[in-house]
């Protein structure tokens, strides 16, 4: 299976993606997890896109394009993909559109994480994540057993500097007007599924197995 995940920030992309992945055996591909270890390690290719990760706007397409060119040459990656975060502009979605052709494959399916904004700034203002693991939690929906604490390792938690209801205003603006055109793209190809993303976790994953068997 091919998949896009869309939806704006907090709508779940994150959550959900490492279920399917495991029942579904495909590679996940979140270019914002990819980008985040950029800043993180201080590469070239963080340096350049810090500032505008920080001030909650998009990173230039070419940069993008470029990862997931990249990432999707893994042999992980050939039985199939979830994507989380990409495509995020229409140019985005031409160009992965043109990289599967020259491989002789489509994008099968478009999960479409469709949430009211006034729900997102207290699922972003209370997320907490592991960056190694790419496990998340939040301080309410979802805590860990200890405080600050990732269940798993025992190691800490931390906070995304983009998510304060400050920036979220802009990545939401940036969602409304580059990224919302991309669910026009893929529904006239037919292709998005509309997901209840206001409904608990366990609820969401139950609607994505439905749209996908
Ligand atoms: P990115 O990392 O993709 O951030 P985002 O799109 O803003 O999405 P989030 O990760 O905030 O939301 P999510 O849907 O994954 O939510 P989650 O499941 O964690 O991008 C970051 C930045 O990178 C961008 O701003 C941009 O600068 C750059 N970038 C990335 N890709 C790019 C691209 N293609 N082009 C250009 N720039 C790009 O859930 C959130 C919280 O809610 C968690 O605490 C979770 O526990 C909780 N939660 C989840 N589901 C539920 C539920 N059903 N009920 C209650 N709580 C829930
Ligand atoms: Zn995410």
């Amino acid at each position: 299976k091919r998949l896009i995940l869309i939806g704006p920030p907090g709508s779940g992309k994150g959550t959900q993606s490492p279920i399917i992945k495991d029942e579904y055996c495909l590679c996940h591909l979140a270019t914002g997890d990819m980008l985040r270890a950029a800043v993180a390690a201080k590469t070239p290719l963080g340096i350049k896109v810090k500032e505008a990760m920080d001030k909650g706007e998009l990173v230039s397409d070419d940069l993008v394009v470029g990862i997931i060119d990249e990432a999707m040459k893994k042999p992980s990656c050939q039985k199939g993909f979830i994507l989380d975060g990409f495509p995020r502009t229409v140019v985005q979605a031409q160009k992965l559109d043109e990289m599967l052709a020259k491989q002789g494959s489509k994008i099968d399916k478009v999960l479409n994480f469709a949430i009211d904004d006034a729900i997102l700034e207290e699922r972003i203002t209370g997320r907490w994540i592991h960056p190694p693991s790419g496990r998340t939690y939040h301080s309410k929906f979802a805590p860990p057993k200890v405080s600050g604490i990732d269940d798993v390792s025992g190691e800490p938690l931390i906070q995304r500097k983009d998510d304060t209801a400050e920036v979220l205003k802009s990545r939401l603006e940036a969602f409304h007007r580059q990224t919302e055109p991309v669910i026009d793209y893929y529904s006239k190809k037919g292709l998005v599924v509309q997901l209840p993303a206001e409904k608990p976790p366990k609820e969401v994953t139950t609607e994505v197995e439905k749209a996908l068997s």
